[in-house]
């Protein structure tokens, strides 16, 4: 375990300050939906649940939070890649940003209530300052590793 650490450990300070602050951030939009879809459902009769499509929701969970996507698949870890490379996993990384920035655009388009669009789109910039931190992580590892510091 410690060999693996050394050698994945992101390489400067700069780089691991970005992705704490980024990481920290990322709490906060898992608080948010949370809060949102509880406070969407917490009023719903059974009937307005299943005109929404939420019927088998509603078999499993009551009005519970259970994370899925939107065709109910749950939450799994599979969509988190890794594949243990610096360069890689931050271009992985950008990417995530990108799918879930497009995801808020779609759920935009997808809803008509003015305080769930104002969230969404709060929550779409965010994942575009994201990208951009994720960037910056890049580069501090490609500077890094394209000095002489790295042999
Ligand atoms: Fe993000």
């Amino acid at each position: 375990m410690r060999y693996l650490n050394q050698r994945y450990t992101m390489p400067t300070g700069k780089t691991k300050a970005l992705l704490t602050d980024i990481w920290t951030e990322e709490m906060a939009p898992l608080e948010i939906i949370a809060a949102m879809v509880y406070q969407l459902m917490r009023g719903a009769s059974v009937e307005q649940l299943k005109a929404a499509g939420l019927a088998g929701h509603y078999a499993d969970h009551d009005k519970a939070l259970f994370y899925v996507d939107a065709n109910g698949n749950p939450f799994t870890v599979t969509f988190i890649q890794a594949k243990g490379d610096r360069i890689t996993d931050l271009h992985e990384d950008m990417a995530a940003e990108q799918k879930a920035r497009s995801t808020y655009e779609w759920l935009i388009n997808l809803s008509d209530d003015p305080c769930v669009i104002d969230s969404l789109r709060f929550l779409r910039e965010r994942e575009v300052v994201h990208f951009q931190r994720f960037g910056e992580a890049l580069r501090d590892v490609q500077e890094f590793i394209g000095s002489k510091k790295c042999y």
